[in-house]
């Protein structure tokens, strides 16, 4: 079996291109307007605060648009990620709107050592990056090595009830068909497709995934030292994650057409490294 990071590197590698130039990540609006933030970032600008002047490291930052959203937000940013196209996706644009970004390629597993020991006020990350990464609590390791001593964990992501529900059968049910707890074994896809509109197709079609309970993600982050703030559960995500069952809001979040209660689709989670 190939290295899961090689496998995921190379669809990453490819994806990102196809991702700068999509309508979905929407890089021109961030050339045409000063102020515009993501979509993503808008949606947690409510639980963000004010993060000026705080220094900042987005793990597994893609093409940097969260990372721009959040300098545009005055938060000195450092991005991360394993995928040079994806970087060199976020230099353009921090290029092109004239923002400082500090960017490394890295693993995240290696982001202490690479980005520097609590360095950091905060650590930024989700929306799809958990998936990646198949051990938790090496993770939350990571994130309290690069935190100060009370430093903040800003985390949306994908809720592992999601991820763990089959593809739509079209019969509007939804059901569970893998691992909701983490497994060693990984889950592998094959899937020439990316998330956004794109006529690309993909060659490197295989990669490697995850899940991990949301009781195992704050475990982790508990035994690591940190502090729970705040746990939110969405019945939407930014992205259509149920494809012909979910329906899309005037902000671009998605939630299921017929009774969105059934369904936890992402959560926030905030935490505070102790030791301040
Ligand atoms: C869905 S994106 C998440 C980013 C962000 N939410 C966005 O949409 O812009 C996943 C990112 O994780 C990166 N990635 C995956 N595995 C990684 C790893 N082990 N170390 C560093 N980056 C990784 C990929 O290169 C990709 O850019």
């Amino acid at each position: 079996m190939a290295d899961y990071r090689e496998l995921n590197r190379a669809n990453w590698d490819e994806r990102a291109p196809a991702h700068a130039a999509s309508p979905g990540y929407g890089v021109q609006r961030f050339l045409d307007d000063p102020d515009h933030l993501s979509g993503v970032v808008r949606f947690d600008l409510p639980r963000l605060g004010d993060i000026r002047g705080q220094r900042g490291i987005h793990l597994q930052c893609h093409i940097g648009t969260d990372t721009l959203s959040l300098a545009r937000l005055g938060a000195t940013m450092t991005g991360l990620d394993f995928s040079a196209p994806a970087l060199a996706e976020a230099a353009e644009l921090a290029r092109r709107t004239g923002t400082v970004l500090r960017l490394h390629q890295a693993d995240v597993y290696d982001a202490v050592e690479v980005a520097g020991a609590g360095a950091f006020d905060l650590v930024y990350t989700g929306i799809g990056a958990l998936c990646w990464l198949p051990d938790i609590r090496r993770w939350a390791e990571v994130v309290a090595g690069l935190l100060r001593p009370g430093g903040r964990l800003f985390l949306r992501e994908g809720h592992p009830m999601l991820w763990a529900l089959a593809e739509p059968s079209g019969d509007g049910r939804v059901v569970v068909g893998f691992p909701y707890f983490e497994r060693p074994e990984p889950l592998v896809w094959d899937d020439a497709t990316t998330y956004v509109e794109t006529d690309v197709v993909l060659r490197s079609t295989v990669t490697h995934e995850w899940n991990h309970g949301l009781g195992e993600i704050v475990t982790a982050l508990l035994s690591v030292g940190f502090e729970l703030t705040a746990l939110e559960e969405h019945d939407s995500a930014p992205w259509d994650a149920l494809p012909g069952m979910m329906v899309r809001d005037e902000h671009g979040e998605f939630r299921l057409r017929d009774s969105p209660e059934r369904l936890a689709c992402t959560y926030t989670l905030q935490a505070v490294l102790r030791g301040s």
